[in-house]
């Protein structure tokens, strides 16, 4: 594993931005002195919620008796659907999910209602008390029964380029496939949590876990039927979001405002791990059938896909999740003639929502799946077919969707770390040793991502922020987007560092906060730091020039001579301490905070034929994995891994590679171990890490190498950056073809094997 290299962390650099700044938590959360919300001193007469659920996965739903629950001591109240004085039905997007169940239940788990208590234990025991009248209905669990009942959240959606049946018809080969891919669970450490607080005059103040406070702030507001001003949402940091709390911290912070409002109380809100698995939506698991053609060198000439989205039962992000993974399924590859079919099938399960890649993963690991076994088909090497069918330079270089790859860096890229992983050698040489290892077999994959930045959905790429300068020259920054873990307020703080000259230390960013900045975006599509970054370097810029036309005065300069450097202002005549300008602005009624607002430049897209320009840029990286597979347990282990990842000019090359590294590991997580398991009856077996596994630090590669791209990025992003938070994820694809390569050297069908590759998984497809 690649620790962050100490002496680039201590480097004393010059500015900010580009330097390995420690994250700014760091030290406050290995400590246990990083407050989350369940760490916020609790206001007087605070009262504790838990779920009702569903325990059937469809049903009638005629009524509770709810006199047990409420006979336990330190019950106060059962809140339900007619405790709701605003909308019933959620302000989410598709406006197709009710605030608590009414006349039917849709799956198991689904909230019914909450029970408010003294405190959380006893109000989780009672809520187990409560029992619905519930008449049972036939459950639709699999993807492919919705389809067969066109039963769906969305209208499909259709795609194509080209004649995708003609190239068909004409290929000289064709192959035809049919593989499923399993969802993830988010797995934060820090569970789904709402604090809600009843303020003077029907105003509120609610703390939520959520990558999306604007969000939680217009469904508490829809919920309770007043306008948006009157409530605050506040989340300085989650402990972990990963794409879970982009919509689905909306449900809590809801109810939790719902049970304050009926017994007058501020009442918190923090589901247990279980009800978290049992209550929340997960990555959408996906089916998919394909048929290809290509030519003797494996050089694809038409594809047909279908992908079948199982949503769950509501809309969420299913439109856009479903969407990116259109965008996707051409990952690194110039696609001429294809068709896409996708499919947003309505399942009597919890609602799938965001989760790290946003559709992305389903729809990259598809077209590289197919290039595998083309490879296989054909007795190529599957390198040579990835490379043969990338997106070209100045030719072969429209996406499917009609965007050009304007900043493509594919080939070089993977040719690059072709030669520093040394595959073809590796490749050779696993072969050598399964031709002598009985049992053991290994297997090697190279390959790559192409990422489109920016969020799908046009109008979210926009981003506000404040900058205050205090009279002591100490600067504070508040801006649209929320922390969970992935660095933002680090790298926005090192951003309006540079921008005043002033050393990083000067710098606080403050929590996400409604009342500072309004409408903001969701913290998602790895936009973070392009969007808030810079909306926080414009507002900073306003008060540096306010700084510099007054000590251009003082001076009798031009204010473009003015510099701000190492905490100085430097102007041809004389160089004062930046306190010290701020202090004589101040003075002088100078103004010493400003906002700064940004918005995404050359984007647009047609939503009815999705085509256009969707992303700003894409961000490319690619992997090289070696695994080894126990043919007779069918056990694997990821044996090393070399990725080469291009995030522009790094803002901060250790959060960049802490991000590459999390998103590596969750994406092989999502691809071996960690599977979703719904019985027959609609009940999510694995709902608690006894059952549900995710990576844990022994299967962190021996080998692994990371490198960072050294070239900007070529569009005019922030310091030269590249987005980061979810590209890396997919690189973990490549996981998941060596290990399809060790099945097929172990004489195995490759094919058979879906994801994650469980042990289980990898023993059915070599036929055992
Ligand atoms: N890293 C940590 N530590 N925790 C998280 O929850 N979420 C990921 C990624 N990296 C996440 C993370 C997801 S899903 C996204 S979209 C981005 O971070 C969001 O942050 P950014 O836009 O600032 O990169
Ligand atoms: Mo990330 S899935 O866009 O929150």
């Amino acid at each position: 594993m690649n620790a962050p290299d100490t002496a680039l962390l201590q480097r004393q650099a010059t500015s900010a931005a580009g330097a390995s700044r420690f994250h700014e938590s760091a030290r406050a959360q290995v400590a246990g002195a990083a407050t989350y919300i369940d760490d916020i001193p609790e206001a007087r007469g605070t009262l504790h919620a838990a779920p009702v659920c569903s325990p059937v996965a469809h049903g009638r739903l005629s009524g509770f008796d709810t006199a047990a629950a409420l006979a336990l001591p330190g019950v106060r109240a059962f809140v339900g659907a007619a405790d709701v004085p605003g909308d019933p039905i959620l302000a989410a997007f598709g406006h197709d999910e009710p605030v608590f169940a009414r006349d039917s239940v849709q799956f198991l788990g689904q909230v019914m209602g909450l029970i408010v208590a003294d405190d959380a234990m006893t109000a989780r025991r009672a809520a187990r008390l409560v029992k619905p009248r519930i008449e049972p209905l036939h459950p639709v669990l699999s993807v492919h029964e919705a389809h067969e009942l066109k039963s769906y959240v969305l209208p499909p959606v259709h795609v194509a380029r080209g004649d995708a049946a003609a190239a068909l018809a004409r290929a000289p080969h064709t192959l035809d496939g049919e593989f499923e891919v399993g969802g993830q669970e988010h797995f934060y450490l820090e569970g789904q949590i709402a604090y809600a607080l009843p303020l003077e005059q029907n105003q509120w103040w609610i703390h939520s876990s959520t990558q999306h406070p604007g969000e939680v702030q217009h469904w508490v507001a829809h919920a309770l039927g007043i306008p948006i001003h009157a409530v605050t949402v506040e989340c300085r940091r989650m402990g972990g979001g990963f794409g879970g709390k982009e919509t689905q911290a909306g449900h809590l912070a809801v109810w939790a405002a719902l049970a304050a409002r009926k017994t007058g109380h501020p009442v918190k809100l923090r589901l247990d791990r279980d009800d978290d698995f049992m209550v929340t939506g997960k990555r959408h698991p996906f089916a998919y059938r394909y048929r290809v053609g290509f030519d003797d060198s494996g050089r694809l000439s038409g594809l047909r896909i279908v992908m079948l989205a199982n949503c769950g039962f509501s809309a969420d992000l299913s439109g856009p999740v479903a969407d990116r993974a259109i965008f996707h399924c051409d990952n690194a590859y110039f696609l001429e003639d294809v068709a896409i079919d996708s499919f947003r099938c309505k399942t009597n399960t919890q609602s799938h929502t965001a989760f790290r890649g946003f559709g992305g993963p389903q729809g990259v690991i598809a077209i590289e799946r197919i290039l595998g076994d083309v490879a296989r088909h054909l007795g190529l090497d599957p390198l040579q077919v990835r490379l043969r069918n990338l997106y070209g330079m100045g030719e072969r270089d429209q996406t499917h969707y009609d965007m050009k790859v304007e900043d493509n860096i594919l080939e070089p890229l993977m040719t690059a770390l072709a030669r520093s992983a040394d595959y073809g050698r590796r490749r050779a040489a696993i072969e050598a040793f399964n031709a002598r290892s009985p049992v053991i077999k290994k297997g090697i994959a190279l390959t790559p991502v192409k990422f489109g930045i920016s969020f799908t959905a046009t109008l979210f790429n926009q981003a506000g922020a404040l900058v205050h300068v205090y009279t002591d020259g100490s600067v504070m920054v508040n801006h649209g987007g929320t922390e969970m873990g992935q660095g933002l307020n680090t790298k926005v703080a090192q951003i309006v560092a540079d921008e005043l000259g002033v050393p990083f230390e000067r710098i606080i960013a403050t929590a996400a906060d409604t009342s500072k900045v309004p409408n903001a975006s969701a913290t998602a599509a790895s936009s973070g730091t392009d969007l808030n970054g810079r909306a926080a370097q414009f507002a900073a810029r306003h008060v540096r020039d306010n700084l510099a036309a007054f000590v251009a005065g003082l001076d009798g300069c031009g204010a473009g001579a003015v510099r701000f450097l190492g905490g100085d202002v430097i102007t041809p005549k004389s160089t004062r301490r930046f306190e010290e300008v701020v202090n004589a602005a101040y003075a002088n009624r100078i103004q010493l905070w400003s906002d700064g607002f940004y918005r995404t430049p050359k984007i647009h897209y047609d939503k009815l034929t999705m085509k256009g320009r969707p992303f700003y840029y894409f961000a490319y990286g690619a992997a090289c994995s070696e695994v080894a597979i126990d043919t007779l347990t069918g056990e694997s282990r990821v044996l090393a891994v070399d990725i080469l990842h291009d995030v522009g000019h790094s803002i901060n090359p250790a959060i960049d590679i802490g991000q590459i590294e999390g998103g590596f590991i969750q994406g092989m997580g999502w691809l071996t171990t960690e599977q979703l398991v719904w019985n027959h009856k609609g009940y999510l077996q694995t709902h608690a890490p006894s059952t549900y596994k995710i990576p844990t630090a022994g299967d962190l590669p021996p080998r692994w190498n990371i490198d960072l791209w050294p070239e900007a990025n070529r569009e005019d992003n922030v310091h030269g950056s590249k987005a980061v938070g979810e590209p890396p994820f997919m690189l973990a694809i490549s996981v998941y073809e060596a290990l399809r390569d060790a099945v097929a050297q172990a004489g195995g069908d490759p094919e058979a094997m879906n994801a994650p590759a469980t042990a289980e998984e990898v023993l059915k497809a070599l036929g055992g």
